[in-house]
């Protein structure tokens, strides 16, 4: 079975990925990590002339083990990087084989991303795309970077959070929209455990759908 778990920045996807792959015991891949990997390569270089040929080249040498140092990848600052280097279409075509193949395992994997439904998985068995308010989602976002000893300024993180939207809506090589065949799950007003619970009721629903028909 393969769940894809698409959502605008902090709107609650990757904690749901997250969960959905503990329930049903499925691996789990949060491709925002592989855009942050790639900023990551080439921060400080943004202005420079050879930016995108390191980006690239950075997209292309990627493997898992550039993914591990958490505390860096899931930064707001690298948030920013990753949204920059995802416009570039050679460095979404050079991480597309990644996931598609981890997607491809034996027994299925959970993805989450802007662009699973659409363009990694429009062959995922289920769908989901998760919504929540800007606010909500700034404030999701701060407390979590809370949680790790950061100090956080609100009206900076807030402003991140909209220029990547407005970066990621306006992407020309994206598929940042929700899939015809997508679930909507508007998690404002939801905690963590009542998101998850309604995307297992959403999944299992599908799938018994799947199964009958
Ligand atoms: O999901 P996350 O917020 O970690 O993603 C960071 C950035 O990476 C996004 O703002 C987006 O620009 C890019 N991204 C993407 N396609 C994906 C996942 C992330 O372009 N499937």
């Amino acid at each position: 079975m393969i769940i894809a778990v698409d959502g605008p920045a902090a709107s609650g996807k990757g904690t749901l990925a997250a969960g959905l792959a503990r329930h049903y015991r499925l691996p789990h891949l949060d491709t925002g990590l592989l855009y942050r990997a790639v900023g990551r390569a080439i921060a400080g270089r943004e202005d420079s002339a050879d930016f995108e040929a390191a980006a690239i080249a950075a997209a292309r040498a990627l493997d898992a083990a550039h993914l591990t140092d958490l505390a860096v990848l899931t930064s707001a600052e690298t948030g920013v990087l990753a949204s920059k280097v995802a416009v570039i279409a050679e460095v979404r075509a050079a991480l597309f084989a990644f996931q598609r193949e981890f997607a491809l395992q034996p027994g299925g994997a959970v993805l989450d991303g802007r662009d699973i439904g659409t363009k990694i998985c429009p062959d995922a068995d289920v769908k989901l795309f998760i919504q929540a308010d800007s606010k909500a989602r700034m404030e999701r976002r701060a407390k979590q970077l809370e949680e790790r000893g950061l100090i956080v300024d609100r009206y900076v993180l807030y402003h991140q959070i909209e220029e990547r939207d407005s970066r990621d809506m306006l992407n020309p090589h994206g598929g940042f929209y929700k899939a015809a065949d997508a679930h909507l799950l508007d998690t404002t007003l939801l905690g963590i455990e009542a998101a998850l619970r309604a995307a297992i009721e959403i999944v299992d629903r599908d799938m018994a759908l799947k199964a009958g028909g």
